[in-house]
């Protein structure tokens, strides 16, 4: 997984469910701050290849789930840094929706894709209560008066965030 709000949000729920969590970013710094924040193993995606170092770290037999919000820039990695029978969840594309489907390599090793789009409220209670008895939080990287809504808007251009750019409205 890579580092956004999303990214922020699984690695934490990952963890609670505890899971043994790598990452990966092409920022180094945010990369250090999410092993901070529990990440057991760290990939450079500008200048490691994703899917060979997932399975360096994991022996050759490959990660069993991938949470997957970038699209088209990584899907290939993702899905050859899964196990036979492993699991990819989808559900972001900033990078672009029609990535190559590598169908061979989906049937070949069982793989199966599942797609994820927000909750239920039932759902948002349950993760409400998880957070009260856990130290699980959103990361909010930054906060701005909606006055400033552009600064907050180029916050997010820029790709330096690392958590959820937060506007304030009242
Ligand atoms: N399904 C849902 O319910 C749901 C809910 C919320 C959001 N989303 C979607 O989930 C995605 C993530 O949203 P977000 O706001 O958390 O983050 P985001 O700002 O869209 O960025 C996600 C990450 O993508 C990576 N990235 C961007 N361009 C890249 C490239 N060319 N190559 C490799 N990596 C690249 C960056 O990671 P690094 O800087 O670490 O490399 C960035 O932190 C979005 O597409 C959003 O629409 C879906």
């Amino acid at each position: 997984m890579r580092f956004s709000g999303v990214s922020l949000a699984a690695l934490q729920l990952a963890k609670a469910a505890g899971a043994k969590v790598i990452v990966t970013s092409r920022d180094a710094g945010k990369l250090e701050r999410a092993v901070q924040m529990g990440a057991d193993g760290a990939v450079h995606g500008a200048t490691q290849d994703i899917a060979r170092t997932v399975l360096e770290m994991t022996d050759g037999r490959g990660v069993d789930v991938v949470i997957e919000n970038v699209g088209a820039a990584v899907w290939s990695a993702a899905l050859k840094s899964l196990v036979r029978g492993g699991r990819l969840v989808t559900c972001g594309a900033t990078t672009g929706d029609q990535p190559g489907a590598d169908l061979r390599r989906m049937f070949i090793r069982q793989l199966k894709v599942f797609g994820s789009t927000l909750g239920t409220l039932a759902e948002f209670r349950d993760l409400l209560a998880l957070c009260e008895r856990s130290p699980m939080r959103p990361v909010i990287d930054s906060v701005y008066p909606l006055d400033d809504v552009t600064q907050a808007l180029d916050r997010l251009e820029s790709g330096r965030q690392f958590g959820k750019v937060a506007v304030t409205v009242g």
